[in-house]
């Protein structure tokens, strides 16, 4: 007779059948790097989450390397933000800057750039605006060229957050003729326009100055509609697929692992950290718990690897856990 339960009688057993696990070396942390000195900025709606100065954000990395995470995803905040988003191409920018000193310090560490205009943009949109209108085209050489500057400056991986149309073609034909063929491009390709961004918008000052980003970002309600971009990123030379928010759009992770054979990543969003630690910080949750909960779950839906701003939480479960197993 068929009993299920008899494979979940020691937690010895339970582990020999488990399905999914999350591990240490598929996380990766955003870090935000701010332009000024001497600056650790407390982000209100994130946690234990900070904006560094270039002078302290190895307080930040080093954490990252004790942790034994391979990859940290930056972003940054400029001094002065315009129309164009030029602080977001300009070789002395912020993200320029913190790549080659961290990769001066730690070489082996996978950082990857997050490429988007929002952060840059006196506006605050990801793309250029005339007459109130999200511009596609003319964004492209401008994410392009941000990305030569960050890959110039030691950038691993290229993130593009972007949403416009063809960009990943307009970024690898950059990358690859300025001499960088063997730079990947992780592409946000099913990105939401989801209100799960707004402490991120806190953290990285980078709300939309008028309207919202629904003329770029997707429909919530798509999710057809997610393997349509998925398919084109990937025709365009995308090596690795973001899926964001990560949450509440699990059967979107499912649906792209069931269909495209290519590491997906999910990214665990600003709000859903948020939400964790708010209850956390109640006692109304066990945080431990729920975080690693959500997280065999995104592997659990198909994603391989899994941008989250609890990595170091994470990390530093799995390491007791394994401490506690070796004993
Ligand atoms: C910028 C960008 C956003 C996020 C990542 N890159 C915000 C947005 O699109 O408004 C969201 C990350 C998060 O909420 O943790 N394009
Ligand atoms: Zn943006």
């Amino acid at each position: 007779m068929d009993r299920t339960r008899r494979l979940r009688s020691s937690e010895a057993l339970r582990s020999m059948v488990r399905e999914n696990h999350v591990r240490v070396e598929e996380l990766i942390y955003p870090v935000f790097v701010i332009e000024g000195e001497n600056i650790v900025n407390p982000v209100a709606s994130m946690p234990e989450i900070n904006q560094y100065s270039p002078d302290r954000v190895m307080e930040e990395v080093d954490r990252v390397i004790e942790a034994g995470i391979k990859a940290v995803l930056l972003f940054g905040i400029p001094a002065y933000k315009d129309e164009a988003g030029s602080g977001a191409y300009a070789e002395n920018g912020i993200v320029p800057k913190a790549i080659r000193l961290i990769k001066a310090k730690y070489p082996e560490l996978i950082i990857i750039a997050d490429v988007c205009l929002c952060e840059y943009t006196s506006h605050g949109h990801c793309g250029l605006v005339q007459d109130g209108i999200i511009l596609n085209d003319e964004t492209l050489p401008l994410l392009a060229k941000a990305s030569v500057t960050y890959t110039k400056a030691g950038a691993d991986v290229i993130a593009p957050s972007d949403m416009m149309d063809k960009r990943v073609l307009a970024i690898r034909k950059a990358l690859d003729s300025a001499g960088f063929v063997n730079i990947p491009i992780m592409s946000y390709s099913a990105k939401f326009a989801s209100g799960y961004y707004g402490p991120f918008r806190d953290a990285a000052h980078s709300a939309p100055g008028f309207g919202d980003r629904k003329t770029y970002q997707m429909d919530p309600a798509n999710g057809r509609e997610a393997l349509r971009e998925v398919e084109e990123d990937i025709k365009e030379g995308a090596d690795l697929i973001i899926a964001k928010p990560a949450l509440g759009y699990m059967d979107v992770i499912k649906e792209i692992s069931l269909n495209y054979n290519i590491p997906i990543v999910a990214y665990n969003v600003s709000g859903e950290y948020a939400m964790v630690k708010a209850a956390a910080l109640n006692g109304w949750i066990d945080e431990k718990k729920i975080v690693m909960e959500n997280m065999v779950g995104l592997k659990r839906a198909g994603a391989k690897m899994i941008i989250t701003y609890h990595a170091l939480d994470v990390a530093r479960w799995i390491h007791e856990d394994m401490g506690r197993i070796c004993r």
